[in-house]
């Protein structure tokens, strides 16, 4: 396969925001997976994993969405505040039934962003909440000076308001959050925004509840109705290879499953596609961003845990979905302006899978990892020739070009000839593949799918080729 880079052309940035994850309320990503509390044996600080936080900072984690999901429009975030022992209970009625403790709250949150050093992204409920509560968290987060809800603030010991980048008013108020038609919903978004209010200088980015997979209506309802009071609007996809009643399991699947799931992936970019294509009418400068806050792999849960725990495990056929799904993103980074897997921790498409005391990192995490170099980096625009199971990304930071080759195939190597109009000296190139379609980590064998140095390529008079492995995703960072 030729790729002929043409990177005197400038493209759009690609958002660090797109590398964003999410974490619910939900089986244990909060509670055992980020959050084990001050008194745990686990080590932490304030309550918040070492382990975890390291290797999220690894990956440059920018932005991290809570509470929910489906929990948010659940969720009364008065419960979540002040000494813990006099917090209210909950039943977690969307996951799995149990308690919810509201140990972990608002300022917990907060707590875990600075630690993180990423922005935070807030999801207010619509579904049961009152304009008030919503109006009043944003009151309690970000309010500087004297008020209500910034004194009660002070009084459970957070001094300075805190900032929030982003705040989505609902989540899937299709479905879980409330049933609801697009018109009454855009409706509400018009009155539930208007008093999220912005309290010092720093602008809060509002989020709509946005579709579902291909409902083009609900994003035309919104536009049409919304599109001037919102900053993003949210789209959500997930993969199940084998439909959402059945799903299809994460580690028993045969090579048709592989393909089909890779090409359930590759629907994203129909999606973004077609949902832009809408948003275009209201908004052609791509002022509104593409918000992806829920995407990933959703297979069967891992057969003796809770079904409404969402646990799954994660091999090198998520990593083809990881990076197929950023390489789409990154192609359309002018409407895409963030996105969110689903979820950080033990659930769904998680970069990190804990055990007690133990962790791991998923083949997912590694895409990540290797296309680091791609956040806030300039698309770089290429052409190259037909193939049907590589996907890619090329893209320029720093005077560094890197480019990024997903070979989906399980049986073809793939010879990749890149062609640079302007050529340095490759300067680090790395590569994670397997030899079995569910090569994966696990808490006996961390490392079978890891990091590793790619030597497999040779500099040519105006370029680099390649031999990429099947099932593999290659980094190559070019530079003088
Ligand atoms: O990520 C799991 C669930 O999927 C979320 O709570 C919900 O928003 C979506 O349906």
């Amino acid at each position: 396969m030729k790729i002929n880079v043409l990177n005197q052309k400038s493209g759009p940035t690609i958002s660090k925001y797109i590398y964003g994850h999410f974490a619910e309320h939900l089986g244990r990503c909060i509670y055992e997976g980020l959050y084990v509390g001050k008194d745990s044996s686990i080590p932490n600080v304030n309550g918040m994993r070492v382990d975890v936080v390291e290797a999220l900072k690894a990956i440059n984690i920018p932005v991290l969405r809570w509470p929910g999901g489906c929990f948010a429009d659940e969720y009364h975030w008065k419960d979540g505040i002040g000494p813990k022992e006099t917090r209210n209970k909950m039943v977690n009625t969307h996951w799995g039934g149990v308690t919810e403790t509201n140990h972990f709250g608002t300022h917990e949150f907060f707590e875990l962003v600075r630690q993180l050093e990423c922005e935070a992204y807030v999801n207010g409920n619509v579904g049961s909440g009152t304009v008030q509560e919503m109006s009043e968290w944003v009151e309690y987060i970000t309010m500087g000076g004297t008020s209500p809800m910034a004194d009660w603030r002070r009084e459970n010991g957070q001094e300075e308001p805190w900032d929030m980048k982003f705040f989505g008013v609902g989540n899937e108020n299709w479905g879980c959050g409330g049933n609801m038609r697009p018109e009454y919903y855009a409706d509400l978004y018009r009155r539930y925004q208007t008093y999220v209010r912005q309290y010092g200088d720093k602008k809060i980015y509002k989020i709509a509840g946005g579709a579902n997979v291909d409902d083009y209506h609900w994003t035309e309802v919104l536009m049409k109705n919304a599109h001037w009071l919102m900053d993003g609007l949210s789209l959500h996809y997930y993969v199940h290879p084998q439909g959402w009643e059945k799903k299809g399991s994460a580690l028993a699947f045969d090579e048709n499953e592989w393909y089909v799931t890779c090409e359930k992936a590759a629907h994203m970019d129909e999606l973004i596609t077609r949902h832009s294509a809408i948003m275009d009418q209201y908004d052609p400068e791509k002022r509104v961003g593409i918000i992806v806050d829920e995407w990933g792999t959703w297979f069967t849960a891992e057969p003796g845990t809770n079904p409404g725990f969402l646990y799954q495990q994660n091999t090198i056929r998520d990593a083809m979905v990881a990076a197929i799904t950023l390489n789409i993103f990154h192609k359309h980074a002018e409407r895409v302006h963030m996105a969110n897997i689903a979820q950080t921790v033990n659930v769904l498409q998680a970069m990190i899978l804990t055990d007690g005391e133990k962790m791991i990192k998923t083949p997912s995490y590694h895409v990540f990892e290797l296309y680091k170099n791609h956040q806030d980096a300039e698309l770089v625009d290429t052409y190259s020739s037909e193939n049907n199971t590589v996907s890619y990304t090329v893209s320029k930071k720093d005077n560094q070009v890197t480019v990024s080759i997903c070979n989906f195939s399980t049986t073809n190597t793939e010879e990749i000839s890149l062609s640079l109009e302007q050529f340095g000296q490759v300067k680090e190139a790395q590569y994670i593949y397997a030899k079995e379609m569910n090569a994966h980590n696990d808490f006996d064998a961390p490392e079978v799918v890891s990091i590793q140095s790619f030597t497999d390529y040779k500099e040519t008079n105006d370029g680099v080729s390649a031999t990429v492995p099947p099932m593999s995703v290659t980094t190559i960072v070019i530079g003088e």
